[in-house]
């Protein structure tokens, strides 16, 4: 087993802890034992979080504050870990996304969305790596996304920096074969969250039919299943399955009008 048994000795990192995905596997980490430690830039939602998870399962809840975009607070944060408890789990889930055509949107935050999307989950886990494999246990979860398998015109570096995700992950997942370490990469489609608002995307309400949605909480069971089992990949819900499947096998040719249209560009 990849993510060992909840210990007091031991805690799970999530990023993104403060909303969303992050909040729920915090949640679920949590009623499962596991001491929890909670990064992301919203430090009044990730005390309240931590208190909750605290009084409720008996657990250890620390926050942690950090501008995962920034190498500096990055590094200070690496350095840290080193004073608490082992790692038995790294969740790579902070992350966002921009919507609208390239030329258009602002390029600083383009930058900041890759530092934080592509380096910042690749720097923690190179970071984190040597420490799990010295122990001979620990699970890294990687959260890409069904825009992982194809190019996604309307969200264009979006979708590249969750290839890169799933790409690293998948690569990952096999050199850590036999390490008693697993890497799994989480792609879920569509989840009500703050994604949206914060891409400034209206997709889930336009165009995405309800089929297509997967609760926060079921993303999040099936994301800790994954790290549990050392899974390569998980993708929630049969359509999203069908959808990453189809973005694989089918011709860009056809491909990209088409996720062109569901996003609106
Ligand atoms: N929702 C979807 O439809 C969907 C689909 C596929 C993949 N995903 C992926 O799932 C992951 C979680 O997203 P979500 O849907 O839960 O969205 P969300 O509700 O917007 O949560 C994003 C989290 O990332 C944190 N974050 C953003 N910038 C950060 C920074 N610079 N430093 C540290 N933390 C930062 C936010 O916390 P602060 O603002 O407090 O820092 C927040 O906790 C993302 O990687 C996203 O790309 C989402």
């Amino acid at each position: 087993m990849a993510l060992e048994t909840a210990s007091a000795s031991t805690t799970v990192l999530i990023t993104g802890a403060s909303s969303g995905i992050g909040s729920e596997m915090a949640r679920q980490l949590a009623s499962r034992g596991h001491g929890v430690t909670l990064v992301a830039r919203r430090a009044d939602r990730l005390e309240e979080l931590a208190a909750e998870l605290a009084e409720r399962h008996k657990i250890a809840a620390t926050v942690i504050p950090c501008d995962l975009g920034d190498a500096i607070a990055r590094a200070e944060l690496i350095e840290g870990l080193r004073a608490g408890p082992a790692l038995a789990g790294l969740c790579n889930n902070a992350g966002y996304g921009i919507s609208g055509k390239l030329v258009g949107n602002d390029p600083d935050r383009e930058r900041q969305m890759i530092e934080l999307n592509v380096v910042a989950v690749h720097d923690l886990t190179v970071r984190v790596l040597p420490g799990m494999i010295e122990r001979g246990t620990g699970a890294i979860l990687n959260v890409a996304s069904t825009a992982a398998f194809q190019p996604l015109p309307g969200f264009a570096s979006y979708a590249a920096t969750k290839a890169f995700v799933l790409s690293f992950s998948e690569a990952l997942n096999a050199e850590l074969s036999g390490t008693g370490v697993s890497c799994s990469a989480l792609c879920p489609g569509p989840v009500k969250t703050e994604f949206a608002t914060v891409a400034g995307s209206t997709m889930m309400e336009d165009s995405l039919p309800d089929f297509t949605l997967v609760s926060a909480d079921e993303v999040a069971r099936q994301a800790i299943d994954a790290m549990e089992n050392g899974s390569r990949t998980a993708i929630p819900g049969m359509a999203n399955q069908v959808q990453a499947l189809l973005g694989r096998i089918a011709p860009r040719s056809l491909v990209l009008p088409l996720a062109g249209r569901i996003s609106g560009h």
